[in-house]
Formats: structure tokens, C-alpha cells, sequence
């Protein structure tokens, strides 16, 4: 029986959906840390709800191991009279507590792999439309909701497992509905257009008819375009990491919103049936940017990359990939001799040839990975310390010999130390005769 708090009055009601306790069926769900954690988390009474996510896709049957909660007292107070609970279970050295004022949230984290987000339940007030909310706390269950952004994320669980429900949101999670709470939602903040692109292709819901026409809306009048590079990132970043992008990415062209990402992004039948043929490949967002941009060329792929902030391996692998597309392709032929493999490839990285192999067919795809197997790791015995042992000072001949000696070990002309000595020596005889 699951247990709903109705809105109006908060007194219970029993929804239809079988007999099983939810904060009861959560539990069973946890890893055994998590379980502790949530039962400490829980601990304070009642004015503390898990919220979000995990609660969403409790009722869903999914794995979500985001501990979020809100608290209708000081959430900072509250984790502050956890802590030693927390240290008392764990151990002092392996707790830890962050304290936000300014948004009234505290963090307990154990180790890496539990961490507790608990914030004071808090009303939003949107300054202009794309504004950081201002925050203003405590407030009550209801309007803590009332912020949010889909009915279905508009859920809180209580300590006894009762489903505080305001909106609808259980009904709308059996119909596979994504709706927002009220018509500027798309207004005050535009990251939810993502969200719920994100949301419909994870879980295959539709947006109800009122939301899909705000949306649309708020596309319309440029809403998206108010977002910081950042944040428009950080809702790519987090399409591109789900477990199917493609989806995510196809609905955000039907939206036309991947344009309103940036307009040099493109999206097409070839790429929708790119993206499952290598989703096999390690998931991470770098490799999944990098099949999103690999056809636009290299200068517009660095251009998206650099306008929407993406930075570190996240930059460095889609502009690898789109070059490699864009100049080495085109010359990849089954005839070519290995040092010839490597004169294209060597200045790439693996991460960025092997999202380069999955995009290409054969015989490409076999050529690449000969280089990456036979030819990337093969290098000569000698190295400049041998050719100044043959009485040569470092310079442009120097480095052309050692160049010439590598390729001639590569195409397999010599092999073994004696013969590469013999090798440089003819080349020194022959290249730079003594003055
Ligand atoms: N939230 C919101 N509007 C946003 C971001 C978040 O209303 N722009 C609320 C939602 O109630 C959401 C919760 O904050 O459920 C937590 O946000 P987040 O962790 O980003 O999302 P999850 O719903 O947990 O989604 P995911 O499963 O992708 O982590």
C-alpha cells in the first residue's frame, strides 16, 4: 500500500499500486552503506523528506543512489547533529561535512562513494527570466514542490514512507507525463527545456499538451539563448552521458533545441545510428561530444567547444576526432607503409583514435587499429644518445636521422641494434659528409 499525503489537507490516502511500504521497498533497494546512511539521515524525526531523483525512480523500480533530502528546520543545524552519528557508524576519518549558508544546504559525505545532500526547504523567486533563483527559506513541504520543475520530480518520501504528492506527480510517473508545475516554468529557468528532453528519452514519457506548447513557447521567444555558455553545457554534458544520447539528442533536434545550443550542431540519420554502434564503448561525454561534432570539421568543431566552455579532455577529444575525420580520413588506403601510418597518426591520442575507429567502417577501421596495436608502440632501439655517441650535436640533421631511422625500423628495412647502428651510420656517410 503506498501511502499519499494529499495537498490539500496532508491527511494520507492509499493510492491502488500495491502494498509495499516505499521507504521500506527503498531500503531493500540500497547498497548496505546506503541503507545505513539513509536510516542516520532519517534518524532526526519527522520534519526531514528524501526528495528528487530517488524517490522518482523508487516509484519507477530504478537504481538512483542520490541520497537528497529536504528538511523543514535548518538543513545545516540538522547535519551538524548528524555528523556524529555519521562518525560513530563510519568512522570520524571517513566523514565529512560542507556547509552552504548562503543556500542553507550541508553535505555529509562518507569516503567517495556516499554522500548525503540535505537542504532547508525553500521557496524561489526568479528575478528575470534565466536568473539564479533567489532563495529565500525555511519554507514549507509544499512550496519546496512548488519550485521544482516536473510533477514527477515534485515528490517527497517521509521517514515512515508516506509519498507527500502535491501535483499529481504519481499519476503523471504511471502515464509516462512530464509536466511542469505552472507556465513560466520554462521562463524562470530554461535549463528545464534540457531536463525535460533528458527526462523524455530516459524514461520514453511525453510532454503533457500545456507543457509541450509553453515549451515551445519559450523556445520561440528566445528564452534558452538568456542561459550562460556554462549552464547550456552543463545540459549537453549531461545528455551526452546518458546511457542511450542518441535518443536524448534526437528530441532535442525535434525540439529544435540543439540549434538553440549552438547553431553550428547538426543532427541526422547517419549520426542517430552512429551513436548506438559505439555506445558500446566506454560512456563518457568527451567520446559522445566527440561523434556529435566529428562531421563539422575541425575549426567549427573547436568553435563549439570553445563557445559552450567545454575544456580539458572534453575539448581535446572532439577537435582530435573532427580533424582526424576531416584531413586523415580521407587518406586512410590499405596500401600504406607503416611509417606513413604513423606520419598521419602519432600526433593523436588513443582516447581520440579509438572514438575515431568506432566511427569508421572497414577497411578504415582495421587500419587505425594496426597502427594503435602493431605500429604506435614500435620504436627503434637507438635513440639521440646513440647518435651523439656517433660524435652528432642535436639540431634539424639530427632530428631528420632519427626520424629516418624510425621509419626504416617501422617498414621493417632493419631490425636489431647492430643493424640500426649500421643504418645511422651509412645515412651520417651519406647525409652529412665531414667539412
Ligand atoms: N530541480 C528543479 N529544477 C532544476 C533542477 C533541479 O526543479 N532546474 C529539482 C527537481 O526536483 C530534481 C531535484 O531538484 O528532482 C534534483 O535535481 P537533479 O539532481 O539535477 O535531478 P534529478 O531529478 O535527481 O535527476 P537525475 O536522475 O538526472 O540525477
Amino acid at each position: 500500500m503506498v501511502n499519499i499525503i494529499n495537498e490539500n489537507n496532508y491527511n494520507l490516502i492509499n493510492s491502488a499500486d500495491g502494498d509495499t511500504n516505499l521507504m521500506r521497498r527503498l531500503e531493500a533497494m540500497l547498497p548496505s552503506d546506503h541503507r545505513a546512511g539513509l536510516e542516520l539521515g532519517l534518524s532526526s524525526g519527522g520534519s526531514v523528506y528524501l526528495v528528487g531523483g530517488i524517490v522518482r525512480d523508487l516509484v519507477l523500480g530504478r537504481a538512483n543512489l542520490d541520497l537528497d533530502f529536504v528538511s523543514l528546520t535548518p538543513a545545516i543545524e540538522l547535519a551538524r547533529q548528524l555528523l556524529p552519528r555519521f562518525a560513530q557508524q563510519f568512522g570520524t576519518e571517513a566523514v565529512k561535512l560542507t556547509e552552504h549558508s548562503a543556500f542553507g544546504t550541508a553535505r555529509l559525505e562518507v569516503g567517495d562513494k556516499l554522500h548525503l545532500d540535505f537542504a532547508t526547504a525553500r521557496r524561489e523567486i526568479y528575478a528575470h527570466p534565466a536568473a539564479l533563483p533567489t532563495v529565500t527559506f525555511p519554507a514549507t513541504l509544499q512550496e519546496d514542490m512548488g519550485r521544482r520543475d516536473f510533477t514527477i520530480n515534485a515528490l517527497a518520501l517521509s521517514p515512515s514512507g508516506d509519498l507527500y504528492d502535491p501535483f499529481g506527480g504519481l499519476q503523471d510517473l504511471r502515464a509516462g507525463i512530464l509536466r511542469v508545475l505552472h507556465p513560466r516554468s520554462f521562463i524562470d529557468d530554461p535549463t528545464r527545456m534540457i531536463r525535460g528532453v533528458r527526462f523524455a528519452a530516459r524514461f520514453d514519457f511525453s510532454f503533457e499538451a500545456h507543457t509541450a506548447k509553453w515549451l515551445e513557447e519559450a523556445r520561440v521567444g528566445g528564452y534558452f539563448g538568456l542561459l550562460s555558455a556554462e549552464r547550456k553545457r552543463n545540459e549537453l554534458r549531461l545528455i551526452l552521458k546518458e546511457i542511450h544520447p542518441a535518443k536524448g539528442l534526437a528530441l532535442l533536434e525535434k525540439y529544435k533545441l540543439l540549434t538553440a545550443l549552438h547553431p553550428f550542431l547538426e543532427w541526422d540519420e547517419q549520426l542517430a545510428a552512429t551513436f548506438p554502434r559505439t555506445s558500446q564503448a566506454d560512456i563518457s561525454a568527451a567520446n559522445n561530444l566527440a561523434i556529435l561534432l566529428h562531421k563539422l570539421g575541425a575549426a567549427r568543431a573547436e568553435q563549439v567547444v570553445n563557445d559552450l566552455r567545454f575544456a580539458g579532455i572534453e575539448g581535446e577529444i572532439p577537435i582530435a576526432v573532427a580533424r582526424l575525420w576531416e584531413t586523415v580520413r580521407p587518406q586512410l588506403q590499405a596500401n600504406l607503409k607503416n611509417s606513413q601510418l604513423y606520419n598521419l597518426l602519432h600526433e593523436y591520442n588513443f582516447p581520440a583514435l579509438l572514438v575515431f575507429e568506432l566511427l569508421l567502417d572497414e577497411p578504415e577501421r582495421k587500419i587505425v587499429g594496426h597502427y594503435r596495436d602493431e605500429v604506435a608502440g614500435r620504436k627503434p632501439l637507438l635513440t639521440g644518445d646513440d647518435l651523439i655517441r656517433l660524435g652528432q650535436k642535436p639540431g634539424p640533421p639530427f632530428c631528420q636521422l632519427l626520424a629516418d631511422l624510425r621509419e626504416a625500423v617501422l617498414d621493417g628495412e632493419i631490425a636489431g641494434r647492430e643493424a640500426e647502428e649500421t643504418f645511422l651510420r651509412q645515412q651520417i656517410a651519406q647525409k652529412l659528409p665531414q667539412k
